[in-house]
């Protein structure tokens, strides 16, 4: 039988070269924290436990995906002192994965792979590197005359690094398989340097101790890119992005202007679908099939059906059902239920409201609080009067209702199946059912009104 597989992240860095009151690893990559990224990979790869490294009160804790062990990184600074803060749980483990937090794109695969190398060759430690990178900033991988790794040089600091090792192009990923038992035994001797406690330092007790450490190149860049600066985080965005864009291409979605495009990571869209230029779907919105979305669209958490059409709109926390049509210029906020084959038009704000099918709100309205009947048009300028200064109420209005351009409903009020509204009403009284609701003064016309404001001006 395989043996249990630990993975433990470390995700405990302040990372102060992001320049940040944000822990590193919780800033976001198309929309997930990095660590969630490396939880995701984890346990896609097969880890049963993952355990994850934090500082007490940082926050990562509470952000972390349920089911995440928790350690707090009490004492020390540095990697090595991240994976001893885990001995305990360590000491419980067999195989353990070590995974850097900050390198967001790490691929399930790779980790996989590395298990396996790690499990056939029967070392003590595995790691993964890489020439194809550029090496600023990374540990070096210092070889041995016969080709196995020697040591690992850290550059973060190229002070006192002799020239021989900066000009090394093979680079730790940060990514590795151990024997938890020997990997303990090695960190509890490797000093510290400036301050810190590097786990990469322990490549060289192994080694020293007769212990087998295996090495493997990988060209998968992704997986190596660490971020420890806002630039780093802008390259490993731009390479998710696109890696995410390229997914939903290959599952038959359109993109006519991709380098203006953000698609968050967990966001869905149906085969068929168009996304035009300059639009964003974030957190957790789902688009149909059949769908044209954009130009210059921003979707926040929202549902949209299929053959929805939406054009250089704004929505929030909403529901569009089947080919409904939103905007251009539209505005749907949190609970704005667009039903089927509806209209949300031009200038076109919604939230909280159901518009039932086929019902049409054209242009220029603000709708709040309300129920719009099925096949019911509001003429342009409605306007939903909802907040009395102190609560809000409900306006309703029937299905197939007709109401005149700007027409106010100062809500609580009730407009029937059927029913019409004048022009320019204020309506504070209920509509029955297929009556006309007039409010409006009479028309008074004044003859020979300019003939005498001209003699007024002489
Ligand atoms: C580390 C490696 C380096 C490798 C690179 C790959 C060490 C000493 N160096 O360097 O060889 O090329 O990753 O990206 O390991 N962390 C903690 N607690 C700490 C310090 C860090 O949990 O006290 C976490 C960080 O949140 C981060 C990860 O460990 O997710 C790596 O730490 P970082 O300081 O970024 O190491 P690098 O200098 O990038
Ligand atoms: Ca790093």
């Amino acid at each position: 039988m395989a043996r249990q597989l630990s993975a433990l992240i470390m995700a405990a860095g302040q990372g102060t070269r992001m320049r940040s009151r944000l822990p590193k690893v919780l800033h976001r990559v198309c929309g997930r924290a990095m660590v969630d990224w490396v939880v995701t990979a984890a346990r896609t790869a097969g880890a049963e436990d993952v355990i994850c490294v934090t500082r007490p009160g940082d926050g990562v804790a509470e952000a972390a995906p349920a089911a995440v062990e928790i350690v707090e990184q009490r004492d020390g600074e540095g990697t090595g002192a991240a994976v001893l803060a885990a001995r305990a749980e360590l000491q419980r483990a067999d195989v353990v994965v070590v995974l850097s937090g900050d390198h967001p794109l790490v691929s399930p695969t790779l980790v996989a792979d590395l298990v396996a190398a790690h499990e056939r060759e029967r070392a003590a430690a595995t790691l993964l590197t890489t020439d194809q990178l550029d090496p600023a900033g990374y540990g070096r991988i210092v070889r041995a005359a016969d080709g196995s790794v020697d040591r690992i040089v850290e550059t973060k600091v190229t002070e006192g690094v002799p020239a021989s090792e900066l000009a090394i192009r093979e680079i730790n990923i940060g990514l590795y398989a151990f024997d938890a038992a020997q990997l303990l035994e090695a960190l509890d001797s490797v000093d510290e340097t400036g301050g810190e406690r590097y786990l990469t330092a322990a490549f060289e007790v192994l080694r020293q101790r007769g212990h087998k450490v295996a090495a493997h190149r990988t060209d998968d860049t992704l997986s190596a890119m660490g971020v420890n600066t806002r630039a780093d985080l802008v390259a490993v965005t731009r390479a998710a992005q696109r890696r995410i864009l390229a997914d939903h291409a290959r599952a038959g979605v359109t993109f006519t202007s991709p380098d203006s495009v953000q698609v968050d990571v967990d966001v869905e869209i149906g085969e068929d679908t168009t996304v035009w230029g300059g639009v964003t779907l974030v957190g957790s919105t789902r688009v149909g099939r059949g769908c044209d979305v954009g130009p210059n669209t921003t979707i926040t958490d929202s549902l949209l059906g299929d053959d929805v059409t939406v054009p250089h709109s704004f929505l929030v926390q909403c529901r569009v059902a089947d080919g409904a049509t939103v905007g251009p210029f539209a505005y749907l906020r949190p609970q704005a239920d667009v039903g089927a084959q509806a209209k949300a038009g031009t200038f076109v704000e919604i939230k909280n409201s159901t518009i039932g099918t086929g019902a049409k709100v054209p242009h220029l309205s603000y709708i709040g609080d309300a129920d719009v009947g099925a096949g019911a048009n509001l003429g342009a300028g409605s306007i939903t009067a909802n907040y009395d200064g102190r609560t809000k109420h409900r306006t309703v209005i029937g299905r197939d209702a007709r109401t005149g351009v700007h027409t106010s409903f100062v809500a609580p009020v009730r407009v029937g199946d059927r029913a019409y509204t004048g022009a320019g009403s204020v309506i504070t009284q209920d509509v029955p059912e297929g009556a006309l609701g007039i409010e409006r003064a009479p028309q008074k016309n004044i003859e020979g009104y300019a003939d005498r404001k001209t003699r007024q001006t002489e």
